[in-house]
């Protein structure tokens, strides 16, 4: 080979390479990490990336190097010399990326395994998912303490690695808080963990990643990375707003509203909600007079047998029918009172 087309390979090479690093590093393709183990999967990234830039760069330079060198003219219609088997290259590109592949198994390996130690003693936070919300529940107080804290937020401390459950009670979910990295299915009937150690303070949202119904892009939560201060404090009020009985996470149904989730899929004015999978709840008095069922008991029906009444013009089987599993009989009567409380106040509005 003449010493020319080298230095022609090796220009197209370069110029490859550079563009095709520009595009990896110019556009912003992973949001800015906000924990350990995102950081760790990020190095899995680049690493891969860095690889996949110089086998491009080689690549490239050679078709670049053949379209222009090789070109045929016009009116030949000649078929290229026959070749058949060369060992040597053979063994090349079987032998490179087989080298290049292992490295990254390697390497993701070794990731998968440190994201999943969190020390001996991390916090542990159970997630529950349901169609379509998220409920967290946060350890009591004490050891075996019964004041534990259910919230629709997910709160959590900086610095300190964190061990999450996750279930299900009804399909499969998807936990997933991108700048977080780290991801996984909440599966009816196993549990499944994930292990999270946010760096950075700051507001951040949970989706839910596994199609799983109607509200399946309306199932996210909220996220709030805090001091350790803060955290401490965030229970220590939930603990205290909890009610009779310290289950925490309040029994009030404004609050049960919001961590049931109802909001995803429901109108609903006095909570400033305004999807639209399921009926407007606004609308209970009315649909409980063409029912001819006294309001409180065809809002409780309604809530823990959805299936029992459809409102005009929607399906069966959307709306969960885990309520009365989910919910506790306090939470039950005071989400209840809640709704009913809110068709007086919507009706003294449109009536005045
Ligand atoms: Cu839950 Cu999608």
């Amino acid at each position: 080979m003449r010493r020319g087309s080298i230095v022609r390979l090796v220009i197209y090479g370069v110029l490859s390479g550079i563009a095709a690093s520009l595009v990896a590093v110019l556009v912003p393709w992973l949001p800015t990490s906000a924990s350990e183990e995102m950081d760790r999967i990020e190095f899995t990234f680049w690493f891969t990336t860095v690889i996949c830039i110089a086998i491009f760069a080689i690549v490239a330079a050679v078709s670049i190097y053949s379209v222009l060198k090789f070109r045929a003219a016009p009116e030949d219609d000649t078929d290229g010399p026959p070749i058949h088997g060369h060992t040597g290259i053979e063994i090349v590109w079987t032998a490179v990326p087989a080298v290049l592949v292992t490295a990254i198994s390697v390497v993701s390996a070794i990731v998968l395994a440190k994201n999943d130690d969190l020390g001996a003693n991390p916090l542990r936070i159970s997630v529950t998912a349901q169609q379509f919300a998220w409920r967290f529940e946060y350890p009591p107080s004490t050891e075996g303490g019964d004041d534990a804290v259910t919230s629709g937020e997910l709160v959590l401390p900086v610095d300190r690695g964190v061990r999450l459950t996750l279930h299900s009670l009804d399909v499969i979910h998807s936990f997933w808080i991108p700048e977080m990295g780290q991801k996984s299915d909440a599966v009816p009937g196993i549990e499944t963990t994930l292990g999270i150690t946010p760096t950075r303070m700051g507001s951040y949202t949970l989706l839910c990643t596994e199609l799983c119904g109607p509200g399946h892009s309306t199932m996210r939560a909220a996220v709030r990375v805090v001091s350790p201060q803060d955290y401490e404090a965030y229970l220590a009020s939930e603990r205290e707003g909890g009610g009779p009985g310290g289950g925490g996470g309040g029994d009030d149904g404004e609050s049960v509203f919001a961590s049931a989730g109802c909001g995803s899929c429901h109108t609903f004015e006095q909570a400033g909600t305004d999807a639209e999978v399921g009926p407007s709840l606004d609308e209970l008095a009315a649909a409980a007079e063409t029912a001819g069922q006294p309001l409180e008991e065809f809002v409780r029906e309604s809530i823990v047998d959805p299936n029992k009444q459809l409102a005009e013009g929607y399906q069966g089987d959307v709306m969960p029918s885990t309520y009365d599993r989910s919910l506790s009989e306090d939470q039950l009567t005071g989400l209840v009172q809640y709704l009913v409380d809110g068709q007086a106040n919507g009706g003294q509005e449109n009536g005045g």
